[in-house]
C-alpha cells in the first residue's frame, strides 16, 4: 500500500482539524491517484471533509475508539490493524493511507511507497505533522517533480520508497 501527504518544510500536515494549503493541481492529482481504490483514514480527518463524508467513488474505511460511531458510506473499524485487516486483498496499488498524523504515524512502516507534496514554505501555527522521511532509515526519494506555484506557494511532488519492505 502507499500513502500520500502535503507537508511543509518542517513536515507540517495539518491544523486545527485542517489543511495547511489549497493547491488544486495537487487535489486533482490526489484524486485521480485514489479514484476507484481504498482509503484508509482516521475519524478526524473525515472530519475535516466538507459535510464529514467519504469520499466519493472510493471505499472508505475510518479507524475510530468510538464503539457507537457510524456514518454513511464508510466502514468502520477500531484500529490500524482493524483497518488492514479489513483492507486484504486489496490491490497493494489501490490501497492508500491518507492521514492524518496519528493514522500515517502507525501505518506508515507497512507502506512501500509515499507520495509527499512538499510545499516549499512553512506554516508556524502548525499542530499536526507527518514523519521525517529524510531521517527515517529505508525511506529513499525515487522521483521529484518540477516545480508548481499555485495560491502564492511553490511544490514539488516526491516520491518516496520504503527500501525495508
Ligand atoms: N496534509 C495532508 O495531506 C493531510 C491529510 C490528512 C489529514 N490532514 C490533517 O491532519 C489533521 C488530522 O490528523 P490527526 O492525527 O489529528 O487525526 P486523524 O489521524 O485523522 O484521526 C485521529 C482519530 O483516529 C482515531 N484513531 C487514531 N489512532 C487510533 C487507534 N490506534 N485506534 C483506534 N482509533 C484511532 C481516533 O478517533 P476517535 O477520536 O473517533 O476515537 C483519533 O482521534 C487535520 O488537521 C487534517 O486536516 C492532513
Amino acid at each position: 500500500m502507499n500513502c500520500i501527504v502535503v507537508a511543509d518544510q518542517n513536515w507540517a500536515i495539518g491544523c486545527e482539524g485542517g489543511l495547511l494549503f489549497s493547491l488544486p493541481t495537487d487535489m486533482k492529482r490526489f484524486r485521480s491517484l485514489t479514484i476507484d481504490g481504498t482509503v484508509i483514514l482516521g475519524r478526524k480527518t473525515l472530519d475535516s471533509f466538507p459535510g464529514g463524508r467519504p469520499l466519493p467513488r472510493r471505499r472508505n474505511i475510518v479507524i475510530t475508539r468510538r464503539v457507537d460511531f457510524d456514518r454513511e458510506g464508510c466502514e468502520i473499524v477500531s484500529s490500524p490493524e482493524a483497518a488492514l485487516e479489513a483492507a486484504a486483498g486489496t490491490e497493494e496499488e489501490a490501497l492508500w493511507i491518507i492521514g492524518g498524523g496519528s493514522v500515517y504515524t502507525a501505518l506508515l512502516p507497512k507502506c512501500r511507497r509515499a507520495f509527499v507534496t512538499r510545499v516549499d514554505a512553512a506554516a508556524p501555527q502548525a499542530d499536526t505533522f507527518f514523519p521525517n522521511l529524510d531521517k527515517l532509515p529505508g525511506w529513499e526519494v525515487e522521483a521529484v517533480s518540477e516545480p508548481v506555484t499555485e495560491n502564492g506557494v511553490t511544490y514539488r511532488f516526491v516520491d518516496y520508497v520504503n527500501t525495508k519492505l
